[in-house]
């Protein structure tokens, strides 16, 4: 987040009666509208995002925000494009969380723990102290993921740890500095790599973008005006919803 002074073409339009409410952004006051959330007040206040923001959808965790709130001594954690803001709010960007990837070859590791003693040993120094669940802005239980890795249950791990952004707040709040979705993220890669079944309609379809069946179909949209591909954008086939037939397939299947 740079201090430049510069408006935001994300500045939203309010109406007359919009509240407004008083923030502290790292240590400074700001009066802001009360509708937005920290991602947008933070702009409403003149800051722009070079780091720090990515998805604005709660998807790609680039966002965590620490904050305290009026009457309240408790340091909370929420992501910046999703939490609203309110009055008297005290806050700050985390831009990263430091936190060193273990290099592996997905290969030639099994899912052992033996490989989670050679990648990342620190995770069986967690104490159980469920800060990692509590600070987690995507309501994962953190510390029961970290507890079926110990276990070596690595399917339940996976599962429990599926929606993970990434966001690092775990780490951060860990007194035991585990590195939680780093782990969580290589107990994926083993369990989809050596247990789950290969899917066989992915192999089919890499096997035929390796024979380049899609080539002639990139060339010829490559060739094509732009209205022409607007128009083919806009009168694609669309599948009826809700989605329900497995066996649905829309008219032309060449591209398929
Ligand atoms: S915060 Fe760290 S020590 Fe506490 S439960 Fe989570 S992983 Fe374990
Ligand atoms: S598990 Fe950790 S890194 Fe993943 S979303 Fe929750 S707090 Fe963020
Ligand atoms: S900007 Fe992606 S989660 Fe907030």
């Amino acid at each position: 987040m740079s201090a430049e002074l510069k408006q935001s073409g994300d500045k939203p339009n309010l109406p007359p009666d919009t509240k407004m409410i008083e923030v502290f952004i790292m240590g400074k006051r700001y009066k802001v509208p009360a509708t937005l959330t920290i991602q947008k007040a933070i702009e409403w206040a003149g800051f722009q995002f070079l780091r720090g923001c990515g998805c604005r959808g709660g998807i790609c965790g680039a966002c965590p925000t620490i904050y305290r709130t009026k009457d309240d001594y408790k340091l909370k954690i929420g992501l910046a494009c999703q939490t609203v803001v309110e009055d008297g709010m005290y806050l700050v960007q985390l831009p990263f969380v430091p936190a060193q990837k273990s290099e592996y070859h997905i290969e030639d590791e099994r899912p052992t723990i033996a490989a989670i003693e050679k990648h990342y040993p620190e995770t069986f120094r967690c104490v159980q102290c469920n800060t990692c669940t509590k600070a987690c802005p995507m309501d994962i239980e953190v510390m029961q993921y970290i507890a079926e890795i110990i276990k070596g249950d690595y399917k339940k791990a996976a599962e429990l740890s599926s929606s993970c952004i990434m966001c690092g707040m775990c780490a951060a709040r860990c007194p035991a500095e585990l590195q939680q979705f780093n782990v969580a993220m290589f107990v994926r890669r083993m369990y989809g790599r050596h247990v789950l079944p290969k899917a066989e309609h992915l192999q089919k379809r890499v096997k035929e973008i390796n024979e380049n069946k899609y080539i002639p179909f990139l060339d010829e949209l490559g060739e094509i005006s732009h209205d022409e591909l607007v128009e083919r954008y806009k009168s694609r086939e669309w599948q009826p919803e809700p989605y329900e037939d497995p066996n649905w397939q829309p008219k032309e299947t060449k591209y398929l």
